[in-house]
């Protein structure tokens, strides 16, 4: 495996070394499934005492407490990190790919050290990889690697998949390395997206770029190397987001919160605090809500979790700033002694507060502008039965959770009429449209995700029926 971020962080601070897991969908995602495959999983070590609890070769077993997988940290200079993650990828690729085109900086120092940490990686998977491994490449970081790779290791099985929504060539074509970043990723024998726009969008940008490729609807032939391409909605770990919010000790720190909250309902937000998440039109939406609905001042309130990230990149800074001066300006409109109508917190909460939110909240809103997949929808989902789903039109989930209230996330009155909807809705309609959302979540988790990943990508899992465990992939057929 092969990802920007890596699934285990060590900081230190005045108490000692502390390990720590990242936010983010990509981790929670693939962190189950190394767990279960085992394997080396390459990545950034972002954390100021990675080094520390890591071999001379950046090597570390992860979970500590039950170690399953090797995670092979890659040390990035401040230059790097600056330039490559903070740059190409997070002001060019992450804003283009988002259709927030006016925001990219396409600076050619970006490029070349995005080109060259591309290599860094390379270097390193070619240092762990075996001859019969399937090299799994995570997300916008390295698109350059699979056919960097595919040169060095012509016969090793090489997979990319895309986090991110991908855009209409139009929009795409902006970049001016577009050329060279499909063909990186046309090394890969698979490439998958998360829905099937996404897919129809590549297809549609290597034939502009490339119309000597051949293209169907599921594969290119580009320069004699077939790449499949599919859809592959992405899932949560239902089970395991179960039990975890199942817990006794969960239920009684749950109960205890909401009726110190001393409301009737609950309205909740969970995002990085990213400028594509919605969270500003999310609380402009709530405002509009209390004017119209008198009659809910003092009776709901609307918990924001945005937890900081990317924090070095001006547009993130100015959305931050622009949503607190909101949730100051609505309290300072609303606010009475005993009632806050926005609860704002601005930290990464424990996955244990987040799930408890989850449990107390009547509503969640998911309403990015735009989204690749949105796992916070799933995790409500899966652990809030009797819960109501404001979902985002734009949220590559709304494609598969069609029985959610689905919104226009630029209309601020019509989700301000979804809240009321919401609100008001009766405990039979809420289980008539949560009831096929949980099935989704359920049959469709992260296992399914991977398994129908693997077997379309011809590798069979060899479970060792006794531990109930992986233990090896093979390849399906020849
Ligand atoms: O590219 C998508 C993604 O990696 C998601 O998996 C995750 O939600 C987010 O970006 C995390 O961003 P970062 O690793 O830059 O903090």
């Amino acid at each position: 495996m092969v990802s920007n971020r890596e699934p285990y962080i060590h900081e230190r601070n005045k108490k000692g070394i502390r390990c720590k897991t990242p936010i983010g969908g990509l981790v929670a995602a693939i962190d189950p499934v190394m767990q279960r495959t085992r394997g080396v999983w390459i990545a950034w070590g972002s954390g100021n005492a990675d080094a520390e609890v890591a071999d001379e070769k950046g090597r570390i077993q992860v979970p500590e407490d039950d170690p399953r997988y090797t995670l092979r940290r890659i040390w990035l200079d401040p230059k790097e990190i600056n330039e490559y993650y903070y740059g190409f990828s997070n002001r060019i690729i992450w804003p283009v790919c988002h259709l927030f085109q006016e925001k990219a900086r396409l600076l050619p120092e970006y490029w070349e050290t995005y080109k060259k940490v591309n290599q860094r990686f390379l270097r390193a998977t070619l240092e762990e990889a075996l001859p019969d491994d399937h090299i799994w490449i995570q997300d916008v970081h390295f698109t350059l690697l699979p056919a960097a790779l595919r040169e060095e290791l012509p016969d090793n099985d090489i997979a990319l998949f895309w986090h991110i929504p991908f855009p209409p060539w139009e929009t795409f074509s902006c970049i001016p390395w577009r050329k060279e970043i499909l063909e990186g990723m046309l090394g890969a024998d698979l490439l998958g997206f998360h829905t099937e726009s996404y897919v129809a969008n590549f297809l549609g940008a290597v034939k502009k770029e490339f119309p000597d490729a051949q293209v169907s609807s599921s594969a290119i032939r580009y320069k004699g190397q077939i790449t499949r391409v599919r859809a592959f909605p992405i899932g949560i770990d239902y089970n395991r987001y179960r039990e975890l919010s199942s817990r006794d000790s969960l239920r009684r720190r749950a109960t205890q919160l909401r009726s110190k909250m001393n409301v009737q309902q609950i309205i909740l937000g969970v995002d990085r605090l990213d400028y594509t998440k919605g969270i500003l039109n999310r609380l402009l939406a709530f405002e509009k809500f209390l004017e119209a609905h008198p009659k809910h001042l003092g009776k709901v309130s609307f918990v924001q979790v945005a937890s900081p990230t990317r924090s070095a990149i001006s547009e993130y800074r100015e959305m931050k700033q622009r949503i607190e001066e909101t949730v100051g300006r609505v309290n300072g409109k609303f606010q009475r002694p005993q009632w806050t109508p926005v609860i704002y917190i601005n930290r990464h909460l424990p996955g244990d507060d987040v799930l408890m939110l989850y449990r107390i909240a009547d509503v969640a809103m998911v309403t990015p502008i735009i989204d690749g997949m949105n796992l916070v929808a799933k995790e409500y989902v899966a652990v809030n039965e009797n819960g109501v789903l404001i979902l985002s039109e734009f949220a590559g989930a709304s494609e598969e959770m069609d029985s959610a209230i689905i919104v226009n996330p630029y209309d601020l009155d019509a989700m301000a009429r979804a809240l009321e909807e919401a609100l008001s809705m009766s405990p039979e309609e809420r289980t008539r449209r949560m009831g096929p959302l949980r099935e989704l979540v359920k049959e469709r988790d992260i296992f399914w995700w991977l398994d129908t990943f693997l077997e379309e990508w011809g590798v069979e899992l060899m479970m060792d029926q006794e531990a109930g465990q992986i233990v090896a992939g093979a390849r399906l057929s020849e």
